[in-house]
């Protein structure tokens, strides 16, 4: 599989005026949220973090600090993830997002604050090694690593930051704890990009350990002389090795309660023992096969373009899962049996159709597919019309009790270039299905049309496809479906092969 540094989560696609209010409620949920959240550390912990300005405000400390500190990690907080969210597209964050960074960085802190006070008062610890040299054990590596994963690099760099911060504090503010975090965190969410499977995980950690070991060895060496180096560069080093199992241990829980799905979650999802994709399977065999075709020229498409291939193979598995409790109103399954929609009326067949993405929509949620995968089936068709009904509605159309219009696709439009990928693909698919022995230029003739149309008709128009990225996409179905087409080879009408053997 061809998987690229670049292949990264997708951002949002470009921002609507619902996005910019829905980032504003956002930007002044998160000022809030992290205002409480600050609220409740300084109440804890407000005196030993800031023991000079305890000294000085007297009585008055707990509630002038409290606010201070307070409104000025929230402004900070606001102000950086505003700037970040408008310049960087992949800092567009949801408010789920936010609920799962802030809820990573408060666990982080009381694990940050075990470490540095629980530690030193093991009784057959505290005398070998010396106490400061337990902030080294601060286990953000294996945090940074899960938002690397789950969200992508670029929040990964800012979670560091913020985490590094907060955590330092934890430790009593010491500059060698805060620049080994930031070190420490940065290095692990470097090696964890494209993880698709537990020993990737953690090989990561083995990766960020020397880094670790070297840097914590530097900085004591920088900061405290040569005393107790060895120990230093041995719990960092520990804590390098230990991120992998740590990620890999809260990846499924981070993902059961915020539903995201990490490339491991996809690639379990591929398997066709799956229930759902089982299901599919025995209930709606030509969906499933056209599913199978759809998810090997997303996935050729997205190799082409540096998207994410894994992603589009498995979307492309469940993207028709919704037809699976009715079948028989779709083409691919009608193979030999009568079309149901002769008997039915224009208006009724539209119901049904477009009742699979909603379907499927509820199917992800049910079987828990995660957050990239019932995106990509909600937008899976975008606005696009009903063709096949539109030339039967014609006399509807005319007559004015119908509109072209409520022959679309309710939407939204494909928002990644994923999602785009596999909406063409689709239409690629079942248009190359109809043509009877199609030589290489019908079949040529036939991806153009298709991704011309999806482009005209503006349903490429809120996904970061090029046009360069476009004609890249169409060239690889064309190379994919002419395999695929051609492989088809009829049987001689004995059922033996030319050499006289069936084949
Ligand atoms: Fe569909
Ligand atoms: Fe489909």
């Amino acid at each position: 599989m061809n998987v690229t540094k670049n292949a990264d989560r997708e951002p949002r696609g470009p921002e609507t005026a619902e996005g910019h209010k829905g980032r504003s409620y956002r930007e002044a949920s998160i000022g809030l949220l992290s205002a409480a959240v600050f609220a409740v550390l300084f109440y804890l912990w407000g005196e030993e973090l800031l023991p000079r300005a305890a000294g000085r405000l007297g009585g008055y400390f707990s509630f002038v600090g409290a606010v201070a500190l307070t409104l000025a990690v929230a402004l900070f907080l606001v102000e950086w993830f505003r700037f970040a969210g408008r310049e960087v597209r992949k800092v567009r964050l949801a408010a789920r997002d936010f609920l799962f960074l802030c809820t990573l960085s408060f666990i982080l802190f009381f694990l940050a604050k075990g470490v540095v006070e629980v530690l030193p008062e093991v009784p057959s610890w505290n005398r070998a090694v010396p106490a400061r040299l337990y902030v080294y054990l601060i286990p953000l590596p294996a945090f940074a690593m899960i938002v690397r994963v789950l969200l992508n690099s670029e929040v990964a760099i800012l979670f560091t930051v913020a985490a590094s911060v907060l955590s330092a504090a934890a430790a009593s503010g010491r500059w060698p704890a805060l620049l080994f975090l930031l070190l420490s965190g940065t290095a692990a969410a470097s090696r964890s990009g494209r993880i698709q499977d537990r020993y990737r995980m953690l090989l990561a950690g083995v990766y960020t350990a020397p880094i670790c070991a070297v840097g914590a060895i530097a900085l004591e060496l920088a900061f405290q002389g040569a005393d107790g180096i060895w120990w230093a560069g041995l719990l960092a080093g520990i804590n390098g090795l230990v991120a992998g199992p740590i990620a890999l241990a809260l990846l499924p829980v981070a993902e059961y309660v915020f539903g995201y799905a990490s490339d491991i979650r996809l690639m379990e999802l591929a398997s066709t023992g799956h229930p759902l994709l089982h299901r599919l399977m025995l209930e709606a065999p030509g969906t499933f096969h056209h599913s199978v075709v759809v998810g090997t020229l997303a996935e050729a498409g997205a190799a082409a373009i540096h998207a994410n291939p894994l992603l589009c193979r498995v979307a492309a598995l469940f993207h028709d899962v919704g037809k699976v409790g009715k079948p028989q109103y779709f083409s691919e399954n009608q193979a030999g049996t009568v079309n149901v929609h002769d008997i039915l009326s224009p208006g009724m067949s539209r119901v049904v159709i477009l009742s699979h993405v909603k379907e499927g929509l509820k199917l992800a949620q049910e079987y828990r597919l995660g957050d990239r995968v019932a995106e990509i089936i909600a937008q899976h068709h975008g606005t696009s019309l009903l063709y096949c009904f539109l030339d039967k509605a014609q006399s509807l159309i005319q007559e004015r009790r119908a509109s072209e219009e409520t022959f679309r696709y309710p939407g939204p439009r494909p928002r990644t270039r994923e999602a785009a990928i596999i909406m063409l693909a689709d239409t690629a698919e079942a248009a190359s299905r109809s043509l009877k022995n199609p030589t290489q230029g019908e079949l040529e003739e036939t991806v153009t049309r298709i991704v011309n149309r999806a482009y005209l008709d503006g349903q490429l128009n809120e996904c970061d496809m090029t046009l360069r990225d476009l004609h890249a996409v169409e060239q690889a179905f064309i190379r994919v479906l002419s395999a695929v087409v051609h492989a088809r080879v009829d049987y001689p009408e004995s059922g033996r092969g030319p050499l006289g053997q069936v084949p």
